[in-house]
């Protein structure tokens, strides 16, 4: 016998899914699915039950059977019965097994499983200070005016909303993301040609596991392994691409017909992609037939050099643009958007499927509205110079305490790169372990397969602690470096 319940909330409060199994009959199996449910924190302390006519009437059970179960666990302890407030779960009720990973009430630990996390992921607890590149401060997310705007997006939301989406995303957010990109990122497109999705991963399987590009692929030498690994999965193979001071040697494409880019900021190394470079790209894409991947994903955050554009600007019939929230506001919102020359649309949007199975809509709309109030613009400036003093105080206290390091990349984006003598690295990691610093050596990004020359160096992202442990975290890593002073 086995029997699932779903609980109406409108009717009765609390929506608990129950399995009546086993032999022993329906009152027995009745008492044993709700002792389950209280043990493994279904149903949590003070939650009231439904009364026995609805409870009975779901599991087609007699009234008699819920009473009796009720009564059972009310002796026993696991449950409350009082006159006027029905019955409940029991506030003291067995603590939870400890996970694993901590308690078992405590969020599990995202970082350590982020996909888009650097190579060297430490096991379990966090470090005392954390340096790893890849996550804006998560302190700063601008909670009321993304409340405020997800409020209003709600109150003004027609009712077909809530349907099933649109997989070329809300209209509004595509119409917000087109103006502003065109302004701040000099992106030359319509609504039309943007497709929304889930953050720059989800454009990589869009476009290689959808089918919508073929390999082989041309990445740079340098960059993150798990995008390396998601385009792999697709069956697509990546040839790496080396790099200099100018970026990544386009000169040295050869007969692939897509390459991977990080222009405005070199994902890891740090420098924009020469001016000269840009154009030589679209060229090559031009002769080719190919496309560009433009990874834009840190551009709005330059400090110091001159505006860097989008190479998409320079072409956007050979270049497409990927962009996603995950730097400026929280690789938690999983927003992105793709911009697409027009031949492209309907296969992205034929990967996809029928309706939006990844970006929620209600999330879409939020960002539409906080796009259109300038609530973006003003958020990206404030981080602008959290993470330009940051960035200063970084330079400075190498200056002072280690100044035989180079620092370089520092123009722009959240993290930079220490420079060290070959063959140090490792232990240069090491050595920033035993200072509580959590940090990822250069060799990490490399790609297997390149003979360019191995460069020593850490990438320090400075973005990631909160403002009141980042000095604490720059002490350590100075403390950790080889001969600081
Ligand atoms: C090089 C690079 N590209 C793209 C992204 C954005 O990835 P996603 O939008 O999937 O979070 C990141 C991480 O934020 C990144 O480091």
């Amino acid at each position: 016998m086995a029997k699932s319940w779903v609980n109406s909330a409108e009717r009765d409060g609390a929506d608990l899914h129950l399995e009546l199994s086993g032999t022993g009959g329906r009152r027995a199996a009745l008492i044993a699915a709700l002792r389950e449910a209280v043990r493994d924190g279904r149903l949590a302390p003070g939650t009231r039950l439904p009364p026995y006519r609805s409870l009975a009437a779901d599991l087609g059970v007699a009234r008699n059977t819920v009473a009796d179960a009720y009564a059972e666990l009310v002796a026993e302890g696991w449950l409350t019965a009082r006159q006027g407030s029905g019955t409940r779960v029991a506030d003291r009720t067995a603590p939870l097994p400890r996970t694993r990973r901590g308690s078992a009430k405590a969020p599990p630990r995202a970082r350590a499983s982020t996909p888009t996390a650097s190579p060297s992921r430490p096991a379990l607890s966090p470090p005392t200070h954390d340096l790893r590149q890849g996550t804006p401060d998560a302190s700063a997310f601008p909670r009321a005016a993304w409340l405020t705007s997800y409020r209003r997006a709600l109150q003004q939301a027609p009712n077909e909303v809530f349907g099933p989406g649109d997989p070329a995303g809300r209209i509004e957010l595509r119409e917000a993301l087109a103006e502003y990109l065109a302004r701040a990122r000099g992106v030359r497109t319509d609504a039309d040609r943007i497709v929304v999705c889930s953050g720059f991963a989800h454009a990589l399987r869009l476009l290689f596991g959808g089918g919508v590009l073929r390999g082989p692929l041309a990445v740079e030498a340098y960059g993150l392994p798990f995008h390396r690994d998601l385009i792999a999965a697709a069956g697509v193979r990546t040839v790496p691409l080396p790099l200099d001071e100018h970026g990544a040697r386009v000169d040295r494409l050869g007969p692939e017909r897509a390459v991977l880019l990080t222009p405005a900021h070199q994902f890891p190394t740090g420098g924009p992609l020469h001016a000269e470079r840009r154009s030589a790209v679209i060229d090559w894409a031009w002769a080719r037939g190919g496309v560009v991947l433009e990874d834009d994903y840190d551009g709005e955050f330059r400090y110091d050099r001159k505006p860097v554009g989008a190479v998409q600007g320079l072409d956007p019939e050979r270049v497409i643009l990927l962009g996603s929230v995950s730097k400026s506001l929280s690789p938690a919102v999983r927003l992105g958007w793709m911009v697409l020359p027009e031949r492209y649309v309907e296969g992205v949007l034929a990967a996809k499927g029928e309706r939006e199975a990844w970006a929620s809509v209600l999330d879409q709309l939020s960002l539409a509205d906080f796009l259109a109030s300038g609530s973006y613009d003003r958020h990206v400036r404030r981080m602008r110079q959290r993470y330009r003093s940051r960035r200063d105080r970084l330079v400075a206290a190498l200056a002072a305490q280690a100044p035989h390091v180079e620092v370089t990349g520092v123009a722009a984006g959240l993290h930079a790169v220490l420079r060290l003598p070959p063959g140090t690295e490792r232990s240069a990691v090491k050595a920033a372990a035993w200072q509580g610093v959590a940090l990822d050596g250069l060799a990490g990004f490399r790609h297997p397969e390149t003979d360019m020359e191995a460069a020593d160096g850490l990438v320090v992202g400075y973005a990631t602690p909160p403002e009141h442990a980042y000095e604490a975290a720059l002490e350590a890593l100075c403390r950790g470096l080889p001969g600081a002073i």
